[in-house]
């Protein structure tokens, strides 16, 4: 653990020093605000964990890692506005705090200023970096507008869920890993079994993400408590219920789910409950796991000594368990 609390003050210490400056204040206040308040900085540490495992500089990792990070929160602005979200890491969101048009511009400004910190990748690691990135950024695009596009449908398929969360979510923890491999230029296959690591490991994180909007500490989570109920997101936990219900529970959801008219609050405790009469959290968790054991076994194959495999490992247990 003290590589990883190492490689996290590594991050954390950029950041700090990263401020956006420039006129008018109002465009790049927004960009220093969502940045400071913190989060888990779990993508750049990916970058820097791989790095290392695979033998490389991290201080080399750092640029590119910061525009990981910088890149993911311009996706929070944004992601924020399309689902209407009130919070963010116990915070009001930028779109409340400023305004719409603001959020929106101060998000395209922090993805060019993610690609700046993405181009001081150094040597022939650079091109395969941005051509990684851009493929990646485009998958995000997609699976955000897929999860957009099934609030208003009534069937949707696991499969398709499954799909849509590799698209929004876990490229970016592939993507993550793999330019930490990059940096260290570790051979292909390895980087590659890197990036499928980081797709299963984050398949899970969203499912785990999913949960927590739910039944998480709301003070820990920092979000909107349901905010998913309320806007008839098609979660895991949601398909699940509806896959498992009896035709009252079935009736009571679609008295709920799609209706425009419901009250939130009282919509957001009707369908908690009958997620509790499902197990619906335990059959999301089981199913998270199942991806996290996915992703170990995938760990087994990439050809370095165990040793240096620890950190991702412990990494990935602690994202298991997050409880933020
Ligand atoms: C939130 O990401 C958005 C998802 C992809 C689920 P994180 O849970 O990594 O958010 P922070 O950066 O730690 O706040
Ligand atoms: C967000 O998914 C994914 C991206 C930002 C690309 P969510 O909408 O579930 O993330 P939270 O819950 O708002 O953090
Ligand atoms: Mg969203
Ligand atoms: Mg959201
Ligand atoms: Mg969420």
């Amino acid at each position: 653990m003290e590589k990883l609390s190492r490689y996290q003050q590594l991050i954390d210490a950029r950041i700090e020093r990263t401020l956006f400056e420039g006129k008018p204040a109002s465009l790049y206040d927004p960009l220093n605000y969502l940045m400071g308040l913190g989060g888990k900085r779990l993508r750049p540490m990916l970058t820097l964990i791989a790095c290392d495992m695979m033998h490389g500089d991290i201080n080399k990792a750092l640029p590119p890692a910061l525009g990981l990070e910088v890149f993911h929160n311009y996706t929070l602005m944004h992601d924020d506005i399309m689902d209407q979200a009130p919070l963010r890491r116990g915070q009001a969101t930028v779109h409340e705090k400023w305004n719409t048009p603001t959020a929106i511009l101060a998000g395209d400004l922090m993805l060019v200023k993610a690609y700046e910190s993405l181009m001081k990748s150094e040597g022939i690691a650079r091109i395969k970096i941005l051509e990684l990135f851009n493929k990646t950024a485009t998958e995000i695009c997609e699976g955000q507008q897929f999860d957009m596009e099934f609030e208003s449908m009534d069937e949707v398929a696991v499969e398709d869920y499954l799909k849509m969360i590799e698209l929004k979510t876990a490229v970016l923890l592939g993507c993550s890993l793999k330019v930490g491999a990059l940096v260290a230029e570790a051979p292909e296959s390895d980087a590659d079994l890197l990036y499928d690591f980081g797709i299963y490991t984050g398949i899970g994180f969203q499912l785990m993400d999913d949960i927590l909007d739910v039944f998480g500490d709301t003070e820990k989570v920092g979000k909107q408590v349901a905010g998913d109920i309320i806007s008839d997101k098609k979660t895991f936990l949601l398909l699940e219920a509806f896959r498992l219900a009896n035709d009252a529970q079935r009736a009571e959801l679609n008295k709920w789910i799609g209706n425009p008219k419901a009250e939130p609050s009282e919509k957001v405790t009707a369908v908690k409950a009958i997620y509790d009469e499902l197990g619906i959290q335990d059959i999301a968790r089981a199913k998270a796991d199942e991806y996290f054991k996915k992703a170990d076994r995938l760990l087994e194959a990439v050809n370095v000594e165990e040793a240096r495999k620890k950190n991702l490992r412990d990494y990935a247990v602690f994202l298991k368990n997050r409880i933020s």
